[in-house]
């Protein structure tokens, strides 16, 4: 009947099928687990930390890495850039203590950094993933005469202080993120990586 048929078909099929998964098991138990789970080269290089020389990073400047596919802002804060960023009240802000886990713990508080005067920031903004420019001088004309200094998204008008703190009544739900990352010596950054992991 035209029904056995299509049933001795597909019997050959399941049989064949479970004759497949048996022989990908055996060759699965021939090779030592862990190597299965090792990542490739390329996937290791993507996600590997990187090293940031910030020894010519004059105050006030900006520079910019690349981990993960993603910009690092790395910032070397004045002290005004610093006492304007203390000075910001919190009822401007949306989470002015960083409560939100958008940094690892060594980087809480206002400032959101191991060391006061180096900001080290993933630079896309917490709404639709733009990049938000830095705009560093207080009070500059087009951002209002209460400008602290911070970035400005040109998408759809986020503001965030330079901290990467989030002010009230822009898109932007939250903090930009603070990447994991130590200080291999006075000069050298590495992004990607804690005082843990190393
Ligand atoms: S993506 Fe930055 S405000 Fe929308």
């Amino acid at each position: 009947m035209a029904d056995n048929g299509v049933n001795k078909g597909r019997r050959r099929f399941l049989v064949g099928a479970t004759t497949v998964v048996g022989a990908v098991g055996a060759v699965g138990v021939a090779v030592p687990f862990v190597a299965s789970w090792q990542p490739s080269a390329k996937a290791l290089a993507a996600g590997a930390p990187v090293s940031a020389d910030i020894s010519k990073l004059e105050t006030g400047q900006q520079m910019t890495v690349e981990w993960r596919g993603k910009p690092i802002w790395i910032v070397r804060r004045s002290e005004e850039m610093i006492e304007q960023t203390r000075n910001i009240s919190p009822e401007r802000l949306r989470d002015p203590q960083a409560q939100a886990e958008q940094q690892p713990p060594y980087a809480s508080g206002p400032l959101r950094s191991i060391r006061p005067e180096i900001a080290v920031l993933v630079g896309i903004c917490t709404h639709l993933g733009c990049s938000p420019t830095f705009r560093p001088e207080p009070g500059a004309a087009d951002l209002g005469g209460d400008w602290p200094g911070g970035y400005f998204c040109p998408c759809h008008g986020s503001r965030f202080d330079l901290a990467g703190r989030v002010f009230t009544g822009v898109p932007a739900p939250l903090n930009l993120e603070v990447p994991p990352h130590r200080y291999e010596s006075d000069t050298v950054l590495v992004v990607g990586e804690d005082e843990e992991a190393s």
